[in-house]
């Protein structure tokens, strides 16, 4: 039986590729190793918690002897690492808390699976989760390749590709057999309401002002979050070795289009008068530093690993919004408590 460790695995993220790892390879046994910090929740992934090939461990990825003692008790054959400090805002305000878990984090979980496997990497296999933030903004024109230099601009994305930088030495120095996923911005059920879309739905639930920065003209990639995770799973077991693959949407929005469909979208579910939503955009004070547009070329995944996505934008942000809806009582418990501080400090 393989043991798979998966960090930061009661994320957003992480929570649907512990899931689909745990329903789909009941050979595997499963480790999700998360610290529970304010974007890590159990409810997340309450389905799963009494499956028998899962185990639920609460620990941090900073603390290096509490990770030896969890390797030396646990040989595992793969790791996939999600756990991360993962918004540019926060980032902008604490960038330490991101050198601490994207750098630090991640070079102690290096270290250990190198001194465990001691060069007999056979079966072995670190995949490392990153985004296509660490290389920078694009003007309106191309796509970022596999071979874009990196150039990142936010806290956030600095540490993200230092931490893609590490692993990649750890490759070229002592042979680790790694593999490195950069995906474009996620939506999908579980996603922290700090971020665009949830934050604008539980706003629009609320009927509370959308903060949108600067003048909205800002683009992104939008991937629906599930196909992320089969993704994930695809390059996990396919991929070569000391490889890198983008992972991608194809599907760009400005901001203040994609807040218009979703205004629309939440307007038809919510039984009101279409353009009501609309009326709550506010535009706001600029983000410091904010990247212009990603936009990702997902070929090399597509030609090789014959990965695409599976649903429109139109259909996983129904899903999403219905996921949304349905699940009130989830948004209400993550949004009580130190949230109201964050949301004050940020948007006040
Ligand atoms: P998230 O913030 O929703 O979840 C991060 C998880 O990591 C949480 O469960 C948290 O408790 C855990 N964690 C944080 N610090 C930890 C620590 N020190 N030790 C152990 N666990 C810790 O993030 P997400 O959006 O699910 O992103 C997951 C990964 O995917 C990150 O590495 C991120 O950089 C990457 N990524 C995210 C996106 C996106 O759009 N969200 C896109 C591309 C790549
Ligand atoms: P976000 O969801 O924070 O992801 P990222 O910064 O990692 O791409 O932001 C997506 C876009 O939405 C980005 O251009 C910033 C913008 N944005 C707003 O306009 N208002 C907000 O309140 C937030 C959170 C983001």
């Amino acid at each position: 039986m393989k043991k798979i460790l998966i960090t930061g695995g009661a994320g957003f993220i992480g929570s649907h590729v512990v899931r689909r790892f745990v329903n789909r390879y009941p050979n595997y046994q499963i480790f999700n190793l998360d610290a529970l910090t304010y974007a890590g929740n159990l409810e997340n992934i309450k389905d799963i918690q009494d499956k028998p090939n899962y185990t639920f461990v609460k620990g941090d990825i900073v603390d290096e002897s509490f990770i030896n003692d969890l390797f030396s008790k646990h040989n595992f054959d793969g790791i996939l690492h999600l756990a991360a400090e993962s918004h540019v805002d926060r980032s902008i305000e604490d960038p330490l808390a991101f050198v601490k878990t994207n750098v630090v984090g991640t070079m102690n979980l290096l270290n250990v699976a190198k001194n465990q496997w001691k060069g007999n990497f056979e079966g072995k296999r670190f995949h490392h989760i990153s985004t296509d933030e660490v290389y920078g903004s694009l003007g309106t024109e191309g796509l970022f390749t596999e071979d874009t230099p990196y150039d990142p601009n936010s806290p956030y994305s600095a540490s993200k590709a230092s931490s893609d930088h590490f692993v990649r030495a750890y490759g070229e120095t002592y042979d680790l057999p790694y593999i490195l996923t950069n995906c474009s911005n996620n939506y999908g059920p579980y996603h922290f309401p700090e971020k665009l879309i949830p934050l604008f739905i539980n706003n629009i639930i609320n009927n509370n002002p959308l903060p949108l920065y600067g003048d909205g003209n800002y683009t992104r990639d939008w991937l629906f979050v599930e196909d992320h995770a089969v993704a994930i799973d695809l390059v996990f077991h396919k991929g070569k070795n000391h490889e890198t693959y983008n992972i991608g949407g194809f599907n760009e929005w400005k901001n203040i289009e994609l807040v218009k469909l979703l205004c629309n979208l939440m307007d038809q579910k919510l039984g009101r008068i279409e353009g009501t939503s609309q009326e709550l955009i506010t535009y706001v004070k600029d983000r410091p530093g904010h990247d212009l547009r990603y936009a990702i070329d997902a070929s090399k995944i597509n030609k090789e690993l014959g990965w695409k996505p599976s649903v429109t934008f139109e259909e996983g942000l129904e899903k999403t919004i219905n996921w949304y809806l349905n699940n009130q009582e989830w948004l209400k418990n993550v949004t009580s408590g130190s949230y109201k501080d964050y949301y004050q400090k940020q948007y006040s």
